[in-house]
């Protein structure tokens, strides 16, 4: 963090007093650090705390006295944009673009990372125009470390407070330390399920959400990895700058996206749950309901990681996915081996609180070798972080 340029942006919210805690927290780390407060933010802290724990000067307007305060070579300085608290009012005008204070003229002009930590009362938060313009704002590449549950200043409790200044810095902290590990690295991941067609209307699937396969993705963009991420059918709302997203339905079709990308990447991680067999044939019109029984012949389909490790040159990398019910490890083994993977993430169903349905998942890492490391149950993100981890010290590092 030493030597590293922020911007703390202000807005007009009871937790104005926390930021100056995260001031504290980023020039005790090394950090240089200019605040914008917008004038309403002015009615709860004043800026001479603020310029006092920074020590520089704190702005507020375009002009001072006779000189004009130049908000375009502020946001070129900044490593890093920090808006805490952000209020509605704030996080709408960014999102559409309007300037008429200094931070949000700065916030348009600013080249670096813009991150929104908003802060208000808990129906404000839950508007829909809230939440669509946080949306929006993500969708300009800028982050968000949303509000957290608790007590509020209006006597209610519900989201809507600022995240602690100790959980905002740490982001930061981490976000700056990792955003240029995985640069001109690039990754094919496949996730989510496949829907292989039955008739117009039915198909064969599976439970997969593509929550773990896109959190990997994050994770990479995260640390400025390029990532393919090829998909089959969800619910999630992807909006990371990093990630190229291609929407995919049957195994086939994945297949076909992947195809199009593996020469050009470094990696590819098979987080997929490809449906193993197809119909053999679509019927081409809805199947009405007529006999007791209904037999419908399956086709086995394309292996994408088995073929995709076929071609697979001795500069890339490939990671599994193995969903096993027994015998986990040498299953696991067995597939690592026959797809031509470099490690395999294993997950098993014997395990509580792991799996499709969960946000939390427990694994195990197989190594060529046939050394297996085990983690503990954590959020899939956080799993996400100890697969990206465990794929740069093991291999990208070598
Ligand atoms: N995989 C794939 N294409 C398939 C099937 C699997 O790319 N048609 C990938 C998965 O994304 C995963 C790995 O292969 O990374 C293992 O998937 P899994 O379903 O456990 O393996 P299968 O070969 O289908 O074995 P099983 O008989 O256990 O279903």
């Amino acid at each position: 963090m030493t030597g590293k340029k922020i911007i703390v942006a202000v807005t007009g919210s009871i937790a104005a007093y926390k930021s100056l805690l995260l001031v504290r927290l980023l020039k005790k780390a090394g950090c240089e650090v200019k605040v914008i407060m917008s004038p309403a933010a002015c009615h709860f802290v004043a800026p001479l705390s603020f310029a006092t724990l920074s020590e520089n000067e704190v702005l507020v307007d375009f002009f001072k006295d006779d000189t004009w305060n130049n908000h375009v070579s502020l946001g070129i300085w900044a490593d890093y944009m920090i808006v805490a608290p952000a209020s509605a009012n704030t996080i709408a005008k960014a999102a559409n673009g309007i300037s008429d204070n200094m931070l949000l003229a700065t916030y348009l002009s600013a080249k670096c990372p813009v991150v929104f930590c908003p802060a208000m009362d808990l129906d404000m938060y839950k508007h829909p125009s809230t939440i669509h313009n946080l949306k929006r704002l993500q969708s300009f590449g800028n982050q968000i470390i949303h509000a957290k549950y608790g007590e509020l200043a209006s006597g209610l409790v519900g989201e809507g407070r600022l995240a602690e200044p100790e959980e905002i810095f740490e982001y930061i902290q981490y976000t700056i330390a990792a955003s240029d590990e995985l640069k001109g690295k690039k990754f094919l991941i496949t996730a989510g399920p496949t829907y292989e067609a039955i008739d117009p209307v039915r198909f064969i699937g599976n439970h997969s959400s593509g929550k773990m396969g896109l959190a990997i993705a994050e994770t990479i963009a995260n640390k400025g990895g390029l990532v393919e991420l090829v998909i089959g059918p969800n619910q999630l709302d992807i909006q990371h700058q990093g990630i190229n997203v291609t929407n995919c339905t049957s195994a086939e079709e994945m297949y076909a996206a992947c195809q199009k990308v593996h020469a050009s990447v470094d990696v590819s991680i098979f987080a997929a749950a490809v449906a193993d067999y197809r119909p053999s044939e679509v019927a081409t019109q809805k199947i009405k309901k007529s006999d007791s029984e209904l037999h419908l012949t399956l086709v086995k389909n394309v292996d994408i990681a088995y073929q995709l490790g076929q071609q697979k040159r001795n500069d890339q990398i490939h990671v599994g996915f193995a969903l096993e019910t027994e015998n986990e490890e040498a299953n696991g083994q067995k597939k690592l081996q026959k797809k031509n993977f470099d490690f395999l993430v294993l997950n098993s169903l014997n395990d509580p609180g792991a799996g499709f349905k969960h946000d939390t998942n427990k694994i195990k890492i197989i190594e060529s070798n046939g050394k297996v490391n085990d983690f503990e149950l954590k959020s899939k993100n956080d799993v996400a972080k100890d697969i990206v981890e465990f794929l740069i010290s093991h291999l990208l590092e070598k």
